[in-house]
């Protein structure tokens, strides 16, 4: 069905831009993971107009000339900073007599007089940065109480079609709201011409106003809309200049859903949002690898190359989430931990975007952010993997091994039942059972059964209960409810399972599978395939439940390889441990990530320490300290 409407629709846009005639052959390609400034991490959404061009200036001045060139307002940028107002609150954002939303006048002055975030672009553009704006899913609850008129950009007028207005209610989707900011935003229907002219418009200006990177919030993960996506995508790639498509955060992300989307786009974050936590960090190391693993590491993107995102790097000078106050403290990471994190952001090539107050960096976090060896192994390094063969112990010949054979078989009694979303066609998405040995007879149980390796362990089961549909005005979306339901949890029949979370954070403790209070939101409805696959009404994707232990996420010992641009090696190691922990690795197995390459003797540096090392006993080796990383720069012949 997604992929019909996807179709149709991609016809009618190709159409109607082919008409308009854009050159599409002499535009820059994005080619490297993109770097900048971003206002959250220390804003959250208060930024005021002064403060983000002060940040602008001195990413300008000190750390432009490193490749961060992108300086990116965060979300809100609408909402009036007055008593009441929050980052889920409903009647404060400023909207044009369209439905668009337009910049705060108090917050963001050069605004007046419908400018926009024109006179904003223009300073950036003149610092030699280009600038970036956040920016919702669908349309906004405010626009859609208010029932604006569509703007149809052909015309400049009202946009009409079968003889009449086209209205916000008229394309707005009540059930498909934005998980995490529920009276904020809701999907628009990409199938009537009126949804996509909406979104249109809004792209047209934001072109207009000189935005050259929008971050587009609430529409992957578990707020997947691929008709949304594909349409905006379609608008930024027929703009005459290059455009940055990027996603906010993607809870639940698999290869395979990213798979869906890396074409389209040219970043897209496959974590909650990080902040500056251990468990943060940590939670980006299996991830991480399985995009690399996937080759989704500069797949094809947008008009370029397209990145897993794992967020901004909260050093430095923040706030806290959600809040409304501006920079207050300190990043909780220490040096090691910092130094981790950029080490894993590089060699994942993420997207590097500073998240504390540029005003205010101190030494050591601007030394890691500008880091010579690591800001080249981002752009510049490639086969870029997880290096499964290392050891914490000389003589622990079989600890990789089984690393690599079974992190899903741990056994314990805290379990965490994790979702994860992924493509219906996808074997892995095959797992739901249907019985009947329920205490409630009218219901029936469904369960996860997973794969053998998990038979061990209690089977994740949920009950099947009809909708509550009411037959009113909406029979249009009751339509596509027929034969879906909702997931009651087996213990509490007013609680159903959700394929999203009203968090938006990365901690690993946060993805555990979400029930709450049963509603008619799309999030909540699931349809049963007889193949045993179970998808979710609004990302279209097929669910799959992952058992874990609670504590899965700290300890281990990881590595990262690399090729340099000069066939160097770069090595890795990272210490998950709470304790400091020894790692090995072994020259014969450094060969093996490089097949037909003989590799017998290596020598270089570690970056950290500037020592020399070697493989004198065909084994590379170096204590790290709690959570701590080493770098290693070789050459082997
Ligand atoms: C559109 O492209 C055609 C063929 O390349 C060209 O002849 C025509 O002048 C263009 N029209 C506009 C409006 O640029
Ligand atoms: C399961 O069935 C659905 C619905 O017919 C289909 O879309 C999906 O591709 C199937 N998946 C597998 C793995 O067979
Ligand atoms: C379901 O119920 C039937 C009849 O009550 C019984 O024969 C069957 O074994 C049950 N199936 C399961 C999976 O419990």
């Amino acid at each position: 069905m997604c992929l019909v409407s996807f179709l149709l629709l991609f016809g009618f846009w190709f159409q109607s831009v082919s008409s308009r005639n854009l050159s599409r052959s002499n535009i820059q390609q994005i080619g490297l993971p993109p770097r900048g400034w971003n206002s959250y991490d220390a804003f959250s959404w208060i930024i005021s107009e002064q403060e983000f061009l002060q940040n602008a200036q001195i990413v300008s001045q000190r750390l432009r000339v490193y490749g961060y060139e992108y300086v990116v307002v965060d979300y809100l940028w609408y909402r009036k900073n007055v008593p009441g107002a929050n980052m889920n609150s409903l009647g404060f954002d400023v909207i044009d007599q369209w439905g668009r939303m337009v910049p705060d006048p108090v917050r963001w002055p050069s605004s007046n007089g419908g400018n926009g975030f024109s006179e904003v672009a223009k300073k950036v553009h003149s610092l030699g940065l280009k600038f970036g704006i956040h920016i919702m899913a669908g349309i906004s609850t405010q626009a859609v109480n208010a029932n604006t008129p569509i703007l149809d950009t052909a015309t400049g007028a009202a946009y009409q079609e079968l003889g009449r207005v086209w209205y916000a209610k008229d394309i707005a989707i009540q059930q498909r709201r934005c998980s995490w900011m529920s009276n904020g935003f809701m999907s628009v229907n990409t199938r009537l011409g009126a949804g996509r002219a909406f979104l249109r418009s809004l792209h047209e200006q934001y072109a207009a106003w000189g935005v050259d990177l929008v971050k587009h919030d609430c529409v992957f993960g578990e707020n997947f809309d691929l008709n949304e996506i594909t349409y905006v995508s379609e608008v930024l790639s027929y703009f005459n200049r290059p455009f940055v498509y990027s996603f906010s955060p993607g809870i639940f992300v698999t290869p395979a859903m990213a798979k869906y989307v890396s074409g389209l786009v040219n970043m897209y974050r496959i974590t909650g949002d990080d902040w500056d936590t251990w468990q943060d960090v940590a939670a980006h190391f299996d991830i991480s690898r399985d995009m690399a693993a996937a080759n989704l590491i500069g797949a094809k993107g947008l008009r370029g190359s397209s990145w897993p995102d794992m967020d901004m790097l909260p050093f430095g000078w923040l706030t806290d989430p959600g809040s409304n106050e501006g920079p207050h403290r300190y990043s909780k990471l220490n040096l090691e931990e910092k130094r981790t994190q950029m080490t894993l952001w590089a060699f994942a090539k993420s997207p590097l975007m500073y998240g504390g107050d540029v005003r205010r960096i101190d030494p050591a976090t601007y030394e890691i952010m500008t880091n010579p060896t690591l800001l080249e192994i981002n752009h510049f390094s490639s086969n870029n993997i997880e290096f499964p063969y290392v050891t914490s112990s000389k003589n622990l010949k079989n600890e990789y091994q089984q690393r690599i054979g079974k992190m899903n078989s741990m056994k314990g009694e805290k379990q965490i039942h994790s979702l994860g979303l992924t493509g219906c066609a996808e074997s892995k998405a095959i797992g739901w059972t249907t019985g009947n040995q329920s205490l409630n007879r009218d219901l029936e149980r469904i369960c996860w059964k997973g794969s053998a390796e998990n038979l061990h362990q209690n089977p994740f089961c949920v009950h099947k209960r009809e909708l509550p549909l009411r037959l009113d005005g909406e029979s249009m979306y009751h339509e596509d409810y027929r034969g879906k339901h909702h997931l009651v949890a087996t213990n509490q029949m007013r609680v159903c399972l959700d394929g999203s979370t009203k968090r938006k954070d990365t901690s690993k403790d946060l993805k555990r599978a979400t029930f709450s209070p049963c509603r008619l939101d799309s999030n909540q409805i699931w349809e049963l395939h007889s193949n045993g696959t179970m998808v979710n009404s609004y990302s279209g994707l097929c669910v799959t439940v992952k058992y874990l232990e609670a504590n899965v996420v700290s300890g281990g010992i990881r590595s990262w390889i690399a090729t340099g641009r000069n066939g160097e090696v770069y090595l890795a190691f990272f210490n998950l441990n709470e304790q400091k922990t020894p790692v090995y690795a072994k020259t014969s197995d450094l060969a093996k990530v490089f097949p037909g390459r003989p590799i017998n003797f290596c020598q270089g540096k570690e970056v950290w320490s500037g020592k020399n090392v070697a493989t004198t006993q065909g084994t590379i080796f170096m204590d790290l300290e709690v959570h701590g990383c080493s770098l290693f720069v070789l050459h082997c012949k």
